[in-house]
């Protein structure tokens, strides 16, 4: 999908204002609409409220995909995954980030302020919004059965 066509969504807690600021600036420059859902206060804010507004976000269809950010990135990526229709995957790396969509079809990226440095947090950030999802036919199957443990 052309970049001008992907919406986006970016949600943290208190721990990574900062680091959603850089990644956010990165990908305005790269020419994407960015959704701020996150605390611009570095006043203690929990990361589930961060993920569930950026879940709503998603499920609202306001933003296409997103990305959440907290301290280790596990926090928001746990509760962003309990919102219905929410694939998120945490990762430290963009291997993880490209096969997440190829495979997984996963919505959310998320990573950890006080795990990755911004030149990775980009790199990952860029990798996820520009990789389609494989449409594969074993991939949508198991997929299919993910939104079965859902119901
Ligand atoms: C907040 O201090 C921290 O616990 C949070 O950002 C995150 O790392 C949780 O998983």
């Amino acid at each position: 999908m052309e970049k001008r066509n992907i919406k986006v969504g970016i949600s943290n807690d208190h721990s990574a204002v900062e680091l959603k600021n850089s990644v956010m600036k990165h990908l305005q420059e790269e020419g994407y609409e960015v959704i701020n859902y996150g605390t611009d206060s570095t006043e203690s804010y929990d990361y589930p409220l961060a993920a569930t507004a950026l879940a709503k976000g998603i499920q609202n269809k306001e933003v296409d995909l997103g990305i959440a950010i907290c301290g280790t990135g596990v926090g928001i990526s746990i509760a962003c995954n309990k919102h219905k229709g929410i694939r998120a995957c945490c990762c430290s790396e963009a291997t993880s980030a490209r096969l997440t969509r190829e495979h997984n079809d996963a919505n959310i990226i998320c990573f950890g302020a006080r795990i990755i440095s911004t030149e990775l947090a980009n790199d990952i950030a860029d990798t996820f919004l520009s990789t389609p999802f494989s449409n594969g036919e074993r991939h949508k199957k198991r997929i299919a059965m993910i939104h079965e443990i859902e119901q």
